[in-house]
C-alpha cells in the first residue's frame, strides 16, 4: 500500500518537507511581531519552553499515528480507535482536521498573495515601473483576487506532482533557498544604524509581560501555528515516513529547525524596525506599542525600503521572495490534507483531487476577500486560536488514553528497535497523557473566558 500510496525517498527529503510545513508565514512574519509587542525576549521565553514542553510532544502524537497507519487522518485515528465511539470520534476529529486545514489555506493564499505582489511590486521599481508597482502594492480587490489565485495555483501545481515528485521535490529546492536568504539578510539588516537598537530589544525579556496570560495564550497558539500542529498536516506527512526511520530523532528535528528559523527571524524582523525608526519610519501605534503583524509587513519595511532608494528595492524583493518561498512550502502541507484523505476514500485522481480542492478552497478565499473586515480576522482566531489547539488536544488524547501503549512502543520500535529504553519513552507518554491535553485545556479555557 505504502508504494502506492507515495512515501518520501530519504530522510533528509522527508527533515526539510516537514521543517517546509512548519517554517511558514507564522515564523517570519507571526513570530518576531508577536515577540514585539509581547516583551520582546519574554515572550521567546515562554515560547521556547512551550515549543519544546508541549509542541514537540503534541508533533510526535501525530507523527507517530501516521506513520502507523500509513493513512490519511480520518482512517488513521478510526484506525487506532478500540471501540465504535471512539471510532465515531476519530472520523470527526480527522473531517475537522481536514476543513480547518482547507480554512487555514483559504487565509493564508491572501496573505501569501501579498507577498508575491510585493516581490514583483520590487522587481517593478527597480524596473523602473513606479505606476505598476504602485498598483501592485494597494490594497484592491482585483489585486489581491489575483495573487491569491497564483498563488493557490502554485500550491495545487506543487501538491499534483505527489509525494517524493511535489511535495519532497520542491521542498528540498526551497527549503535551503530560504534559509540562505534569511542568513543573508539578517546579515545585512545588522550592519544597518538603529538595528542594535531592535537587537535589545529582542533580546532583553520585559519580565513583567510574563505574568501576563495573554501572552502564554499568543505564545502558545503560536507554537501550534508554527508545527503545522492540529489539522492533520503533520500527521499525512508522517504517514509518508518509511518504517525504518526513528520518529522521536526526526521530530525533534524538525522541532528545532522550526524554532532556529523562528528565532532568525526575530534577528531579522525587530533590528529592521529599529532601522526604520532611525530612518524617520514611525514604528509606534498611537497608544505606545510597537506595530505588529500586517502594518509592519506591509507599512513599516516597505516604508524602510523606500528610504534606502535602490538597495532598498532589492532588499525588498529578496525579503518578499523570502516569504513566498517560506509560504509555498506551508501551504503544500495544508493542501495535501483534504488531497491526501480524497484520493484514498474515492476514486479520484490525485491530480483532479488537487485541482478541485484547490478552486474549492480558492472560493472561499474569495468569499473572505470580499467581506475583508469582517471575514478574515474571524477565519484566522477560529482556526488558529481555538480549533488548532483544541484539535490537537484531541491527538494527545488518541495517543494518551484510547491507543493501546504497547501497540504505541511496537511502532517507535520499527525505527529503533531500543526505543523502550529511551528518554522519550519515559517522559512521552506521561505527557501526552496528562501533561499536554492538561495545559492545553486550562489555556484554552482561560482564553475562551477571558
Ligand atoms: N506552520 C505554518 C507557518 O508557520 C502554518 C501552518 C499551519 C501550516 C497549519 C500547516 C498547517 O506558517
Amino acid at each position: 500500500m505504502s508504494a502506492m500510496r507515495g512515501e518520501f525517498s530519504s530522510r533528509i527529503g522527508f527533515v526539510l518537507a516537514a521543517a517546509g510545513s512548519a517554517v511558514g508565514l507564522g515564523n517570519i512574519w507571526g513570530f518576531p511581531t508577536q515577540a514585539a509587542s509581547n516583551g520582546g525576549a519574554a515572550f521567546l521565553l515562554v515560547y521556547l519552553v512551550l515549543a519544546f514542553s508541549l509542541a514537540y510532544p503534541a508533533l510526535m502524537a501525530e507523527l507517530i499515528i501516521g506513520r502507523h497507519a500509513h493513512a490519511n487522518a480520518v482512517t488513521a485515528l478510526k484506525g487506532i480507535a478500540p471501540g465504535p465511539g471512539s471510532r465515531r470520534l476519530g472520523a470527526a476529529t480527522g473531517g475537522a482536521g481536514f476543513i480547518v486545514a482547507s480554512l487555514i489555506l483559504s487565509f493564508y493564499a491572501i496573505v501569501a498573495g501579498w507577498m508575491i505582489a510585493h516581490l514583483l511590486a520590487a522587481m517593478a521599481e527597480l524596473a523602473g515601473a513606479r505606476a505598476t508597482a504602485n498598483w501592485l502594492v494597494e490594497f484592491t480587490l482585483p489585486r489581491n483576487v489575483l495573487f491569491m489565485g497564483l498563488f493557490m495555483a502554485l500550491t495545487v501545481g506543487i501538491i499534483r506532482g505527489g509525494v517524493s515528485a511535489g511535495i519532497e521535490r520542491w521542498s528540498r529546492r526551497l527549503m535551503p533557498t530560504l534559509l540562505v536568504t534569511l542568513v543573508l539578510l539578517v546579515g545585512y539588516v545588522l550592519t544597518l544604524e538603529g538595528a542594535m537598537t531592535g537587537l535589545k530589544i529582542y533580546l532583553l525579556p520585559d519580565f513583567k509581560a510574563l505574568l501576563s496570560p495573554q501572552l502564554i495564550i499568543s505564545a502558545l497558539g503560536a507554537a501550534f501555528f508554527s508545527l503545522s500542529l492540529g489539522v492533520g498536516t503533520m500527521l499525512v506527512y508522517g504517514s509518508y515516513i518509511s518504517d525504518r526511520e526513528n520518529l522521536p530523532v526526526l521530530g525533534g528535528v524538525v522541532t528545532l529547525v522550526d524554532i532556529s528559523i523562528a528565532v532568525m527571524a526575530g534577528f531579522l524582523v525587530l533590528p529592521a524596525m529599529y532601522v526604520a525608526l532611525h530612518n524617520g519610519v514611525d514604528i509606534f501605534t498611537a497608544g505606545g506599542a510597537l506595530i505588529s503583524e500586517d502594518t509592519l509587513i506591509f507599512t513599516v519595511l516597505p516604508a524602510l525600503f523606500e528610504t534606502m532608494g535602490f538597495t532598498g528595492s532589492l532588499v525588498a524583493l529578496v525579503f518578499f521572495f523570502l516569504m513566498t518561498v517560506a509560504a509555498l512550502t506551508s501551504s503544500i502541507s495544508m493542501l495535501e490534507v483534504p488531497v491526501a484523505y480524497t484520493i484514498e476514500s474515492s476514486a479520484i485522481s490525485r491530480r483532479r483531487a488537487a485541482a478541485g480542492i484547490g478552486a474549492l478552497i480558492s472560493l472561499i478565499s474569495l468569499a473572505i476577500l470580499l467581506n475583508f473586515e469582517f471575514l478574515f480576522g474571524f477565519v484566522v482566531s477560529l482556526t488558529t486560536r481555538y480549533a488548532q489547539p483544541l484539535l490537537g488536544f484531541m491527538y494527545c488524547l488518541f495517543c494518551g488514553w484510547l491507543w493501546h501503549r504497547d501497540s504505541i512502543l511496537q511502532e517507535l520500535r520499527r525505527g529503533s528497535p531500543d526505543a523502550g529504553n529511551t528518554l522519550f519513552w519515559k517522559l512521552w507518554p506521561g505527557y501526552v497523557r496528562y501533561v499536554c491535553p492538561a495545559i492545553i485545556l486550562l489555556i484554552f479555557l482561560h482564553s475562551l473566558l477571558g
